[in-house]
């Protein structure tokens, strides 16, 4: 007992003010809401800028272009903060951190500790470290062995909030850091998700997003069902009023989950994030990802067959080694065979670790950034047409919040996950409502409430 009361009280805060800068995807910013909520269990605050705070991190993304140059530079712009606090520490998380190490600390002298994506949980024991000890080091390991067991930690949940299902991941596309950055897979127990899942239900949480490198290949440690079983699960044994999920494999998705997110429509809504990279069977087969051209176009058909108001997003790489313009242009006849919703195109950018860093045939920059202009125009073409057939439509809307950009508008999402802002009163947040479409523009839509 004695020893827990004073490992507690080195970990303690003492109001000290923490600030997080995070980059990268939604499982970043669901770690860094965890961070957050792990400081604050011991007596950490959380700073509103950089200026005020006594701690200072940097949840980083590895995932694209020149990232360890991009946190360096934000340590850099820390410099005077420094110089006027010589108590402040600075470190670095996330993927930046668990791929590089220990060799960033020997970069600069601003940054006091580096920190992993496997040792979240311990971080009010390192900040304590650097603090007490005063030592500069880097805790990056890896539990392999280790169960996945954590519970969803969020402070002040809104109507919506993410659950982390799986952890790292397996498939090894050639051209991706996340299984280095991540690890090997691992997913948490379905009844655990049951439980973490009706716990956020009873603090108010009416949709939930659940996450993880590729939801699909889910599998409950107990040997006690998969993806599918942990969805009809989530639908029939909680409350919640909706669930949404990112991201799914191409070459996992098969017929069960179609079944399922027909008959579960009402909670999961019409929606799939199907990353498809590229159009072209040659370069998918470069990429590793598992599937063809064909069987991918098999996949979103059936389930449009099924699902007719099923909208889809993708990611899409371009001048990914080896491209051809005949590979680029098998993938912009993919936008028009299937018709997404949203197209998040990125350059192909090298990274450490993986196989196509080593591959020969590396393409121009400059045919990178004439190619991704191309695909973002015509995108903006078809996605605008596209949105016209929200036009005068009525949808059930779940109101989120006020919008991020105007605080009088309220805003929320069609269950295809398009974003709708409309006027109300703030009493409506958490309700589901009726709106209907004003004016349909291929990010957001105009609506007011019936
Ligand atoms: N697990 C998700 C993707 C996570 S990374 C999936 O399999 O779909 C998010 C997106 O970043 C990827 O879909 C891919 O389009 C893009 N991406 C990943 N590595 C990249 C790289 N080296 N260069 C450019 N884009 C990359
Ligand atoms: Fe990266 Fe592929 Fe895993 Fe997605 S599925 S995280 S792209 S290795
Ligand atoms: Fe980036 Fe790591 Fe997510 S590399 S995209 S923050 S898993």
């Amino acid at each position: 007992m004695k020893q827990i009361m004073t490992e507690k009280n080195q970990n303690s805060g003492h109001g000290d003010r923490v600030y997080i800068t995070t980059y990268g995807c939604q499982m970043n910013d669901h770690d860094t809401e965890r961070m957050y909520s792990l400081l604050e269990m011991n007596k950490y605050l959380q700073a509103t800028s950089p200026e005020e705070a006594d701690v200072i991190i940097i949840n980083s993304c590895s995932v694209r272009e020149k990232p360890v140059h991009k946190v360096m530079s934000e340590v850099g712009t820390y410099r005077p903060l420094k110089e006027k606090n010589p108590k402040l520490k600075i470190g670095i998380g996330g993927c930046v951190g668990q791929q590089e190490g220990k060799k960033l600390l020997s970069q600069t002298k601003l940054l006091d500790f580096v920190f992993g994506t496997d040792t979240i949980d311990q971080l009010p024991q390192i900040i304590s470290e650097v603090r007490v000890d005063k030592k500069r080091a880097a805790w990056t390991k890896v539990g392999h062995r280790d169960a996945y067991q954590i519970q969803t930690l969020v402070r002040n949940p809104k109507v919506s909030a993410f659950v982390t299902i799986t952890k790292g991941c397996d498939n090894f596309c050639s051209f991706c850091v996340v299984p280095f950055t991540r690890g090997r897979e691992k997913s948490r127990l379905l009844s655990e998700l049951i439980k973490d899942v009706q716990s956020l239900v009873e603090r108010g949480v009416k949709e939930v997003t659940l996450l993880g490198q590729n939801v699909n290949s889910y599998k409950s440690p107990d040997g006690n069902g998969g993806f599918t079983d942990l969805l009809r699960a989530v639908c029939e044994e909680t409350n919640i009023e909706r669930v949404r999920f990112t991201t799914s494999h191409p070459k996992d998705f098969d017929e069960d989950l179609i079944s399922v997110l027909v008959k579960y429509q009402n909670k999961l809504g019409h929606f799939v994030h199907l990353p498809v990279q590229s159009g072209s069977t040659r370069i998918l087969e470069l990429m590793n990802r598992g599937y063809t051209r064909e069987e991918y176009i098999h996949k979103a058909k059936r389930l449009k067959e099924e699902l007719p108001e099923v909208a889809f997003s993708t990611d899409i790489i371009v001048g990914f080694p080896g491209e051809t313009d005949e590979d680029f242009d098998m993938t912009l006849s993919m936008l028009e065979e299937i018709g997404y919703e949203n197209v998040y195109g990125f350059k192909y950018s090298p990274r450490p670790f993986t196989k196509a860093l080593k591959f020969t045939e590396q393409v121009a920059e400059s045919v990178k950034e004439e190619r991704l202009a191309k695909l973002i125009e015509l995108q903006d073409r078809l996605g605008f047409d596209f949105c016209k057939r929200y036009d005068g439509k009525i949808f059930p809307i779940l109101v989120e919040g006020p919008s991020r950009t105007n605080k009088e508008v309220l805003t929320g999402r069609t269950t295809h996950n398009k974003v709708i802002n409309f006027e109300g009163p703030s009493s409506l947040i958490g309700k589901t409502i009726d709106v209907r479409v004003l004016k349909a523009q291929p990010f957001s839509l105009r609506g007011e409430v019936v």
